[in-house]
């Protein structure tokens, strides 16, 4: 039964025009219809959400607006208090006075409701044969955009409050799961709603101030503001007389800058997906570069696995892909290096700058010095995912140092510079190469002209540089955020993440060191620890360590206190590793995230299969 409560009031107003207010009481739905000389000229019809987006959040609820409405069309219209037809009857003008204090002060308070521009046409449009994705009501549209706007920004802001991770239920899965083709479309409220429900609560988590597992970037509030503007303009990056060219050659200058590389056009890049992407680029070039001769790829055992599918991918044998021990400070044993390079190859050679599993950072000096020795033959490439844009820190950059005489950096923006997913960056020293390695003649399609949106003058194609030819713009959430936030206050963040991994192992050494042990050194912002009781180090304690450290990592992961991830140091020892690249982590979280611990660690410790760990 549908029931509205209407007093069948029309309300005159302005300039011929009237208005009737339906209150729907089953669904909670307002309507207001407009009248012009009596005839009905459009209505809107508003949910909970659209009164508050309206009312500038002075009406939470169609109710209130409804109970607003009357109560206003019921007073006498003066100067603080009227509501008016305005722009031909596309919107009503709503002003009121509010009284506050002990003096009965005054504010006036006013917003507007947009009706919608074809609601009266609505049937008429949809008969129409020509189609468009493009609403016929685009108030509505904006109304869901403002909607989703503050919720994302809440979402944001309120991030600290909702745990690190929690687990899906399985009706939530399914739910998602569900195989049915969407034949049909159905209204974005539902289909927001549907998103609110089943996927932004269940994220990963690395947008939390807790959230230190693998080497998982935040982004930023203004990263995600250019995202919207970025899928907004929806162009299409990979050449062509356009701004998002200039933005993408704008960032990579920057880069080159950052990186101490040459800024000119000798030396190319782009940005890519990420580093596994950048590294297959890197060494496609190496591989032109020695053209028809052997090329093996040298690596440490700390090195990233995308390092050998890279060199898979582009057929290098596996005999010739040669991993070099690491010395104790687990960076890549140049001594051994440089008597393992087979001086009847060529040889792709990689340094990492901050390595996955403990940070170490290579000699990277060493090893520019070494290829050097023979620059035709030996190519100089740094994995620098994780720690390469640390130079933006003046106080870091000196730990990088080596790596602006690389022939190739690898590198990512959606780690540490905290660019949302997806930015990465290959920066090849050698443009002329990267861009032979690339480049295929243009398709007819794709033919240069002498003007317009292709033309053959100041041509650039940054299809020419990479994998792909439809690219989107990455460039804008990089030159928004670097703008925005400038570099020096991201460098800083840097070093407060590194010092805050220090301060992170110094509270383990000075309280907690009878219960928590702190497994690799840290060069940079990741720390390998465990929860440790005992000082007899036999097999039998070690497996049951380990297996007791692999629990506390899920239940910590598990009951959202906190996200670190596993690692395995010297093959045996399973370690939790902590990775700070996190802007809005802070030291009262390391101080939390160690109580809990402890607390789980110590009812572990009380379980039956533990109890037989010796002291
Ligand atoms: C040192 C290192 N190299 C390479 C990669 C791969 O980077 P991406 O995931 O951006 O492809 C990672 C990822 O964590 C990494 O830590």
């Amino acid at each position: 039964m549908t029931s509205f409560v209407s007093n069948n009031t029309i309300w005159q107003l302005n300039d011929e025009y009237s208005v009737q207010i339906k209150y729907h009481t089953n669904n909670h739905e307002l309507i207001i219809e407009l009248f012009h000389n009596g005839i009905k000229t459009n209505s809107i019809s508003l949910n909970n959400d659209q009164c508050s987006t309206f009312t500038r959040r002075f009406c939470d609820t169609t109710n209130e607006l409804n109970e607003l409405l009357t109560d206003l069309l019921m007073q006498t219209s003066t100067d603080d208090c009227s509501i008016r037809v305005i722009d031909d009857g596309k919107s009503l003008e709503i002003i009121f006075p509010i009284y506050f204090g002990s003096q009965n002060r005054k504010k006036i308070w006013s917003f507007f409701i947009h009706f919608p521009i074809f609601s009266l046409n609505l049937e008429e449009n949809q008969n129409e044969e020509e189609m468009s994705l493009d609403p016929l009501d685009w108030t509505d549209t904006r109304i869901l955009g403002h909607k989703i706007m503050d919720d994302m920004i809440d979402y944001l802001r309120d991030i600290r409050q909702r745990p690190t991770w929690r687990p899906m239920p399985t009706e939530i899965k399914s739910e998602l799961m569900q195989s049915e083709l969407p034949l049909k479309g159905e209204s974005p409220w539902k289909v927001y709603e549907q998103i609110q429900k089943t996927i932004l609560p269940y994220p990963i988590g690395n947008i939390h101030p807790r959230f230190w597992g693998y080497v998982r970037g935040n982004g930023s509030s203004i990263g995600a503001l250019a995202e919207f503007i970025t899928a907004t303009m929806n162009t299409m990056s990979s050449g062509g007389h356009q701004s998002s060219i200039y933005v993408e050659r704008q960032i990579l200058s920057w880069l080159k800058i950052i990186m101490g590389f040459p800024n000119d056009d000798t030396c190319s890049g782009a940005l890519v997906s990420g580093t596994s992407v950048a590294t297959i680029i890197s060494m496609a070039v190496a591989k032109k570069k020695f053209d028809g001769q052997l090329m093996k790829v040298y690596y440490s055992s700390e090195t990233h696995t995308c390092l050998i599918r890279a060199a898979q991918l582009l057929g290098i044998e596996k005999e010739n892909i040669i991993m070099i021990p690491t010395n104790d400070q687990r960076q890549i044993d140049l001594k051994i290096l440089s008597e393992s390079i087979d001086s009847n190859s060529c040889a792709f050679i990689v340094g990492s700058a901050g390595t996955v599993g403990t940070g170490s950072i290579d000699d990277l000096q060493g090893l520019a010095n070494l290829c050097s020795l023979n620059p035709n033959k030996l190519w100089f490439h740094v994995d620098g995912a994780i720690g390469a844009v640390a130079r933006c820190s003046t106080r870091l950059r000196s730990l990088f140092i080596g790596l602006e005489r690389a022939d190739s950096i690898a590198f990512d923006l959606h780690k540490w510079l905290f660019i949302p997913y997806e930015c990465g960056c290959v920066l090849i020293r050698h443009g002329e190469l990267h861009r032979a390695t690339f480049a295929q003649p243009h398709a007819f399609y794709l033919a240069l002209m002498d003007g317009g949106i292709t033309p053959r003058e100041g041509e650039f194609f940054f299809s020419d540089y990479t994998l792909e030819l439809s690219r989107n713009m990455k460039s804008l959430k990089v030159w928004m955020t670097l703008k925005t936030y400038g570099i020096d206050k991201i460098g800083q963040i840097m070093e407060q993440n590194v010092d805050q991994a220090k301060y992170f192992v110094n509270l383990i050494e000075k309280y907690h060191h009878d219960e928590l042990q702190v497994l690799a050194n840290v060069s940079l912002n990741i720390v390998c620890f465990r929860y440790y009781f005992n000082h007899n180090n036999n097999k039998t304690n070690l497996e049951l360590l380990n297996k007791l450290n692999k629990h506390l990592l899920v239940l910590i992961q598990e009951r959202g206190i906190a996200v670190v991830s596993p690692y395995v140091i010297d093959n045996e020892i399973f370690a939790m590793r902590m990775c700070i690249i996190n802007h809005r982590t802070k030291q009262s979280d390391l101080h939390w995230f160690i109580e809990k611990l402890l607390e789980i660690a110590r009812q572990l410790r009380q379980l039956p299969e533990f109890s037989t760990i010796e002291n």
